[in-house]
């Protein structure tokens, strides 16, 4: 009988995908602890978007957290989501932000580093990949699964190679979506197994609630290692629950060693720990509800359900339909992204800007603008000539691609704000925090060191350039906003500490104002 590893991932995507990260520090430990019993292959716990909700959301250090979470979870390998040069953010970060991270992360208590780039860009990974092997951390590579006419389980196949040539250690088919059939789960699976020796890992969101059937076939096809949480935690936007992959592996002839006692009593306390999040709201029904429609859209479960009850929120659900047609048209502009972090919400938001503005790409976000410049990398497909010329004639001061490890250190320059706003000298893990979300991060320490109160700034309406602070990426150019045109008026919504996380802008539309925060 073949092994089959399981891996949980309750306190990292599992909170992410259905509590919007909100899960809270005691929550996290409580979890931890009784995770650990049942005898997981490992546990994602840490990165994704938790490292920038402990600040801005939780108000705490997220390397406190990871540190809890080891002491907590001793017997278990943990590991955690890097978007590769994007590290936890949004946009590419410099080589020694990134080093630093990696090797805080390992000392910290990591093992395994699943790494994926949002193109699938290997030169993306590639320095991600080799600070991780640099400081003994096992490098999962992770492809950003999608279905589109230039993704192939060829083109995948070959993806595997190289990253085994880079000096992966395994493999990871990250379907952030929910989207791949199980016929397709067998025959990528079989196509990566044929190419490559490494162990492969499959994480697949039960959005579209085909996934118990997905992880049979890849458990049949010989996948090494599958993803679920916790059931209480389990289903939706999230993942299959680690008791029903379970079954899969008896109905494959798979054999787990999980201690089934534990993980009865892991299953208790996280029943117990949910009604707080059904009580505080965080967790939401609607999350709950399997959307097949994905299948067709290709929309990451968390980004849609957002989009729908914002849109909803504003009045404006009569358009959602026109949007959801939209992303994919926008998707096939752009070359065929995979949906996900930081491309979700950028597509996202060009799809809403072409709706609300009935004219498309009128208006662009600065991140499209930098994308079709290939700032964020090598395009999977050709994007469409007549599009990148208009959003090109866009551009006054264009930008040339930079590689990665060409961009500039901030290490020293931001110790020194950070240094005349602590008043002493940090250390490097809050240098490295605040170098990747400076806004966030400072008014955290505002707040907890300094006691002052940060009081968010109102929203402005008027379409005067935001001022954001250097670091940030989603700045749309006003110069693309027509102040005399009485059509609608984007500005990102005001507060600092909404810039470098979400999408999100204030859209202005006949006099009414639309909040648009676009995750995923
Ligand atoms: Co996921």
């Amino acid at each position: 009988m073949k092994k089959l590893g399981i891996q949980d991932l309750t306190v990292r995507d599992g909170n992410q995908s259905i509590l919007a990260t909100r899960m809270t520090r005691q929550h996290i430990k409580e979890l931890a602890a009784v995770l650990d019993k049942v005898g997981f292959y490992s546990m994602e716990v840490w990165g994704g978007a938790t490292f920038d909700s402990a600040y801005r959301f939780l108000k705490e250090s997220s390397w406190e957290i990871l540190r809890d979470i080891r002491k907590a979870a001793p017997n278990t390998k943990l590991s955690m989501l890097l978007r590769g040069q994007n590290i936890v953010g949004y946009q590419h970060y410099d080589n020694d932000i990134l080093e630093r991270f990696i090797r805080l992360t390992i000392e910290n208590g990591i093992d395994i580093i699943r790494i994926f780039d949002a193109l699938n860009d290997p030169n993306n990974m590639r320095n991600s990949i080799a600070f991780t092997k640099k400081y003994g951390g096992h490098v999962q590579a992770a492809i950003a699964y999608t279905v589109s006419p230039v993704h192939s389980n060829e083109y995948y196949a070959e993806l595997v190679k190289m990253y085994e040539s880079m000096g992966a250690d395994s493999i990871c088919i990250k379907d952030m979506s929910g989207i791949i059939t199980p016929q397709n789960a067998y025959e990528l699976v079989s196509a990566i197994k044929e190419s490559s020796d490494l162990p492969l890992n499959l994480h697949s969101h039960t959005t579209a609630n085909a996934t118990a059937l997905v992880m049979e076939q890849a458990m049949k096809a010989g996948v090494d290692v599958v993803d679920g949480c916790i059931s209480p935690f389990s289903g939706g936007t999230s993942h299959l629950a680690v008791e029903t992959l379970l079954e899969a592996a008896k109905l494959t002839d798979r054999d787990t060693d999980l201690d089934l006692d534990a993980l009865s009593e892991a299953y208790e306390h996280a029943n117990s720990i949910v009604n707080y999040y059904i009580e505080s709201g965080d967790l939401r029904v609607r999350s709950l509800i399997p959307n097949p429609k994905i299948l067709t859209y290709q929309v990451p479960g968390g980004m849609l359900s957002n989009l729908i009850s914002q849109m909803e929120q504003q009045g404006a659900a009569n358009r959602m339909n026109e949007v959801l047609k939209e992303i994919p048209n926008v998707r096939k502009d752009m070359g065929y992204p995979p949906l996900v972090t930081p491309l979700s919400q950028m597509v996202g938001t060009q799809a809403v800007l072409n709706v609300l503005f009935g004219d498309r790409y009128k208006m662009i976000p600065t991140e499209i603008k930098n994308y079709v410049q290939g700032l964020y990398g090598k395009f999977p497909g050709d994007p469409d000539p007549d599009i990148v010329e208009k959003v090109m004639a866009q551009i006054p001061d264009k930008k040339t691609p930079v590689p990665p490890e060409d961009l500039p250190y901030v290490y020293e320059d931001n110790k020194k704000v950070m240094t005349e706003f602590l008043g002493r000298e940090p250390d490097e893990e809050e240098v490295v925090a605040y170098s990747i979300f400076p806004a966030p991060v400072r008014t955290y320490y505002e707040e907890k060191e300094l006691g002052m109160k940060v009081e968010e700034t109102p929203v402005k309406q008027e379409s005067a350039p935001a001022k954001a602070s250097a670091p940030v990426a989603n700045n749309p150019a006003p110069s693309s906003a027509d102040a005399a045109n009485p059509a609608p008026v984007l500005n990102p919504s005001g507060t600092s500490a909404a810039y470098d996380s979400d999408v999100a802008y204030d859209l202005v539309v006949d006099g009414t104002v639309y909040r648009l925060t676009i995750i995923s």
